[in-house]
């Protein structure tokens, strides 16, 4: 599913910039226009904005799906919020 299509930029292509970007920093902006410089491109019309953070949204909300889960009940809160992407500093 394309979904910007000025820069012809696709769901999964979100996906794998949300996933890089946390992988360099845990706690890395996870903005659309920090999405785009990920992917080496710039927001022109910027009408996909909405749509990428629903995606950045989507994705935390399985990260916290996965941080419920009966997996990791042991871990600690630092590394649920590390495995939800939402640690900071
Ligand atoms: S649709 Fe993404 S910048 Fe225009």
């Amino acid at each position: 599913m394309i979904v910007c299509h000025c820069n012809i930029i696709k769901r999964n292509d979100i996906r794998e910039a949300v996933h890089a970007i946390l992988a360099a920093d845990p706690s890395g902006r996870l903005e659309p226009q920090y999405i785009y410089r990920e992917l080496q491109k710039r927001g022109r019309c910027c009408s996909c904005f909405p749509l990428v953070a629903s995606i950045v949204d989507e994705m935390l909300a399985e990260a916290m799906t996965l941080v419920d889960s009966p997996a990791l009940s042991g871990s600690t809160a630092s590394t649920k919020r590390v495995a939800a992407g939402t640690s900071r500093g």
